[in-house]
């Protein structure tokens, strides 16, 4: 067997991108409310004059979803009948609370999140919450200027406190924030940064992802207090960079951008801040405003696992060479000549996936998760209801083996697994619903139109077999 028994195998989703009923049950309005599908998701992401309500003139994909908030049950008795070992979603916050700073939390909300892992378990799937899945109430954001307030580590505290107190002996295991170090990419979603004319963005950035960081090791600490059960993990926006030649600068420019990225978990991992960081906060003039019970609270409270996601490897050049082809997402770089791209100009490098689970567990030491993988492409409905999605199934076998290299032959320890998007959802980068990652259809466009009717790939019955027999059956 390459896997433990009791290996987690499974599939992730995020609370804006299924479940809608924006505002049903008392929730508050969330960043990713107003974040529209088209040309103005970009620079609203970015937190470029980002508006802070909603307009006629826009569709907003958050607020109905796939209607996961009306659908829950039907919804993960399909993931229980593919065998699913965990299922990883996350809370909204602002259905807990719903402006973010009240004392009291929303009982609704509260409830509603109960009753789903209730129904988890009943299905005898264990529950992995992230915490903050890019979300953060509005009104945080108004008040105090999202994650660049101190404040909010309060707040944060709060809610995961609430949190670990009214689903203690229903979940266990635990996210803090979701892809952390996307705070230097896509800085309005999740921390809330909205910047000023001229102001310093890398000061603001580095602000809010220190306040994260404490917020993250006091989550940790109080998640042990509260159940000494309780297994909490930090999550990093993965793919380790390659240089594009053997060049020494190329090299050099790799592991900077690498190090860009590790920053992050360096800090919820070890408990201290890196000597590069540091040296690149007194080079840059950055202030994060590091006290002494920051710094010993970090120190006391590292994470207890290592979670990422992987989608691709990245590239690049400290000159790129002339010709040389650039990517476009999140993470900028030159496209990689030896590797084939999705239909949305994603790498596709399974052997990658080995090469970065190496890469932390080496410099880590600490058990590994993966929570996210899969590959978004257009599916189509068949004349007879058929979704014959081979290429997801290559996809996914393909990191699957490569996954079980690095556990059997590698010696890279890992909790689990779980693909992103086990039901198609809405795409976090574009707002579409035509990037589809999931084993269940979803009957709806990226205008919103459609049944919402659910319906198994082909792909569900393959990743059925791979859980039946704990990765052993890839064909
Ligand atoms: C990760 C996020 O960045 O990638 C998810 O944690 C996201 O929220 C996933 O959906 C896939 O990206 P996209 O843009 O294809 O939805």
């Amino acid at each position: 067997m390459p896997f433990s028994e009791g290996f987690l195998w499974g599939g992730a989703t995020a609370a804006n991108q299924c479940e809608g009923g924006y505002d049903e049950g008392g929730r508050g309005l969330a960043n990713v409310d107003v974040i529209p599908h088209g040309p103005d998701r970009g620079p609203a992401m970015r937190g470029d004059g980002t508006p802070l309500s909603c307009d006629d003139a826009h569709y907003y994909p958050s607020h109905e979803a796939i209607d996961l908030y009306h659908r829950y049950r039907e919804d993960i008795a399909l993931l229980a009948e593919m065998g699913f070992k965990v299922y990883r979603m996350s809370i909204a916050w602002t259905r807990i609370f719903p402006g973010g700073d009240e004392e009291e939390p929303n009982e609704a909300g509260l409830a509603f999140y109960e009753d789903v892992f209730r129904c988890c378990r009943d299905h005898g799937i264990e529950p992995l919450v992230t915490i903050t899945h890019f979300d953060l109430p509005v009104h945080l954001i108004e008040e105090y200027g999202g994650w660049r307030s101190r404040e909010l580590i309060g707040f944060y505290q709060r809610l995961a406190r609430t949190l670990f107190t009214r689903y203690k002996g229903l979940v266990r295991y635990w996210l803090t924030f979701n892809e952390i170090n996307m705070i230097l990419h896509l800085p309005f979603m999740g921390a809330g940064l909205v910047f000023a004319e001229g102001e310093d963005r890398e000061q603001a950035q580095y602000l809010a992802a220190h306040n994260e960081l404490v917020a993250s090791a006091w989550a940790t600490k109080i998640a042990h207090e509260v159940d000494p059960g309780n297994k909490v993990g930090c999550m990093l926006a993965a793919g380790s960079y390659y240089p594009y030649s053997c060049n020494p600068a190329d090299v050099r420019d790799a592991q900077l951008k690498n190090q860009e990225n590790y920053f992050f978990v360096d800090v919820q991992a070890r408990g201290h801040y890196p000597a590069y960081a540091l040296k690149k906060f007194e080079r840059d003039g950055i202030d994060v405003g590091m006290t002494a019970e920051d710094e010993r609270v970090l120190a006391e409270n590292p994470v207890d696992f290592v979670s990422f996601s992987y989608y691709s490897s990245r590239c690049t050049a400290a000159e790129p060479p002339e010709g040389a082809e650039m990517t476009g997402n999140a993470f900028h770089g030159v496209k990689n000549p030896y590797l084939a791209a999705s239909q949305w100009g994603w790498a596709i490098d399974p052997l990658g996936l080995r090469i970065t689970m190496n890469d932390l567990w080496d410099r880590y030491q600490k058990p590994l998760f993966i929570v996210e993988n899969g590959l978004g492409a257009r599916d189509v409905v068949e004349a007879d209801g058929s979704i014959d999605d081979d290429y997801r199934i290559d996809y996914l076998r393909a990191h699957i083996e490569a996954m079980r290299d690095a556990v059997t032959e590698d010696g890279v320890e890992l909790l689990g697994y779980t693909t992103w998007g086990p039901i198609d959802l809405v795409s976090a980068s574009t707002g579409e619903m035509s990037k589809r990652y999931g084993f269940v259809y979803v009957d709806r466009d990226d205008a919103g139109e459609g049944t919402l009717e659910r319906r198994r790939k082909k792909s569900f019955w393959w990743y059925k077999k791979v859980i039946e027999s704990n990765g052993e059956d890839l064909d």
